[in-house]
């Protein structure tokens, strides 16, 4: 493990799917490693750039004015050669050959899986920061962009909602999260949906069926269902709408599908605020000799997980907050 000392340069990058409060985290990264005389390279489209020898050297100005900023000024990519032994060699050799001595990344899963591998053959420390709309890591309350991204569905659910109650309509809007709920969740409730759809609890059509004709009975004008992406039980949102649409063809059922309008924007100011906060604790955390584990937010206070737990251990589900909307949809 290197010590405080033996870490002169810290490389820092973003991989897998942008998320907004990307930019904060980078800047807090750069910013808490000046402060503590290190320097700094960002490292270009993630693993991608580790292997295509894309460093760049950053100091406190080439992070200015960009907390406020969505997306990732060092740019991001899936990377299916770094699962390779030989991507990963290439990787390291352009990390020695940039003098990189330990390394944040600010990723998902797959980014944390990355850098799993890496570690067991190669001697760099990596400290991971939750960069993900999904919010679906474990050791961590809240993923960065995930309060943004639930902001932006939830602002589009409200404008649906004018254009549905005003036709007395029916929708279905699908938000993101690959195999997690949680921004379905939130947005459900905030924006007062009839119902979700979510993968942690899955509904079939009948149920839904009824929870329509229960709004229905309770002469209810327009209906919005919240569908997360892995929510459908092997339906594509198209079919589920076409069988709605034989049983209420009076509510004229629409679906809208609000894709990656909820990963960009600038990050609000819960998103630029966690992403300080990790930031900070991620190179803090290399300079106390960590290495392999991801930096959260538990209870309001950072706490370390192992990767392999990270990446491996279900968040749990927010049951009281599934609870809540079900009383809550009248
Ligand atoms: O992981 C973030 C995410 O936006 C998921 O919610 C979504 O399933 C996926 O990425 C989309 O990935 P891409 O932008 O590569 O299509």
């Amino acid at each position: 493990m290197k010590t405080k000392n033996e870490i002169k340069r810290i490389g820092v990058f973003t991989s897998g799917g942008d998320a907004p409060g990307m930019n904060a985290c980078i800047r807090a990264v750069v910013r808490t490693a000046l402060f503590y005389d290190k320097k700094v390279t960002g490292i270009c489209r993630g693993y991608q750039g580790m292997i295509d020898d894309e460093f760049e050297k950053l100091n406190s100005r080439s992070v200015s004015n960009i907390i406020q900023r969505g997306g990732t000024i060092l740019k991001t990519a899936r990377c299916e050669e770094f699962k390779t032994p030989e991507g990963r060699k290439k990787a390291y050799d352009n990390l020695v050959k940039n003098e990189i001595d330990a390394i944040v990344a600010i990723g998902g899963d797959g980014t944390f899986t990355g850098a799993w591998e890496f570690m067991k053959d190669y001697n760099i420390p990596f400290v991971g920061v939750p960069g993900t709309i999904d919010n679906d890591l474990f050791g961590t309350d809240y993923t960065i962009g995930f309060d943004t991204a639930t902001n932006t569905a939830v602002e589009a659910i409200d404008k649906i909602r004018d254009t549905a109650s005003a036709h007395n309509r029916l929708f279905f809007i699908e938000v993101m999260g690959r195999n997690s709920g949680a921004i379905a969740i939130r947005a459900a409730i905030a924006a007062g949906a009839e119902a979700m759809m979510i993968p942690e609890q899955p509904i079939t059509v009948e149920e839904l069926i009824a929870i329509i004709a229960k709004g229905e009975k309770n002469q209810k004008s327009s209906s919005m269902i919240v569908v997360a992406e892995g929510g459908k039980s092997n339906k594509s949102l198209h079919e589920i709408v076409e069988e709605i649409k034989k049983k209420f063809p009076q509510y004229d059922p629409k679906m809208a599908i609000l894709g990656h309008t909820q990963r960009g924007g600038s990050p609000s100011c819960f998103d630029r605020i966690l992403s300080s906060r990790l930031g900070v604790g991620a190179v803090e955390a290399l300079l106390n000799s960590k290495s392999g584990v991801m930096v959260g937010l538990v209870n309001d206070k950072i706490l370390y997980t192992n990767f392999d737990r990270a990446i491996h251990i279900d968040p749990s589900v927010d049951e009281e907050i599934i609870r809540i909307s079900k009383i809550l949809a009248m």
